[in-house]
């Protein structure tokens, strides 16, 4: 079964339109897990737009099987992430203009970095993810990085539509098969919902789904259980 990691941002979203202490994405944390969800999935940017601090802190008491923290590699988030010690950290790109995050992180252009906010996390003993596209060349480099698993970022297949998403799917696939067999954990995620999963779940190896706006979304009209419920049953 795949395991399905329920990112909770956009209850947090909610909260900060009216910089209210309400909705609290802890609350929906113990819903979720309640109602089946393998782990809480929570992205702190750096322009705080959604997740806080205080957030992340309280997840971590909250979040007893799997708590996977969305970070870009910078510094202070790092560091965070250090003190904080999440089961997982999965390495993102971020920029301040953008809706969501837009693209995998380019691990050939900024290996660097990357090496380095890797070595801190690993040496906090926090497994490591990375959010790629499906191209071989970063998947390759995640291997050689020295990454537990690779994020295969789904944002293209969710826009694209009729022979174009047929495409995308088999970019995906490939991929997948690409990292399995140089030994990578395969997990994806963005723009998945209840209806475009379903070839998603088919793509043999895939082993953990990060899922945040589709489930906050059904959340807000028939609650956070159900809402989870009915995605878990489709995994
Ligand atoms: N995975 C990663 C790395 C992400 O950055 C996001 C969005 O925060 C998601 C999964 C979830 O995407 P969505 O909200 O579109 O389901």
């Amino acid at each position: 079964m795949i395991r399905l990691g329920v990112n909770i941002d956009h209850v947090a979203t909610v909260r900060q339109a009216r910089r209210a202490s309400e909705p609290d994405p802890a609350a929906a944390a113990v819903l979720a897990l309640l109602s089946g969800a393998d782990g809480i999935t929570v992205h702190l940017r750096e322009d705080r737009r959604h997740i806080q601090e205080r957030d992340v802190r309280l997840l971590r008491q909250v979040v007893t099987n799997r708590l996977n923290l969305e970070l870009a590699a910078v510094d202070s988030i790092v560091a965070l992430a250090c003190e904080i010690r999440p089961e997982e950290a999965t390495l993102v790109p971020e920029r301040r203009e953008e809706l969501t995050t837009e693209g995998g992180l380019d691990v050939v252009v900024h290996q660097k970095i990357v090496a380095a906010a890797m070595k801190r996390l690993l040496d906090a003993g926090i497994e490591v993810s990375l959010f790629l596209d499906p191209d071989d060349r970063q998947i390759e480099i995640a291997k050689v990085l020295g990454a537990r698993a690779v994020e295969i970022q789904t944002a293209r297949y969710s826009e694209a539509r009729g022979s174009e998403r047929v495409k995308q799917l088999n970019l995906l696939k490939e991929a997948a098969d690409f990292a399995r067999q140089r030994g990578l954990h395969v997990h994806m995620g963005h723009g998945l919902n209840y209806d475009n999963v379903h070839d998603i779940v088919r793509i043999p190896g895939v082993e953990e789904l990060n899922i945040g706006h589709s489930i906050v979304s059904r959340a807000v009209l028939v609650g956070m259980e159900r809402a989870v419920r009915e995605m878990k049953a489709l995994l």
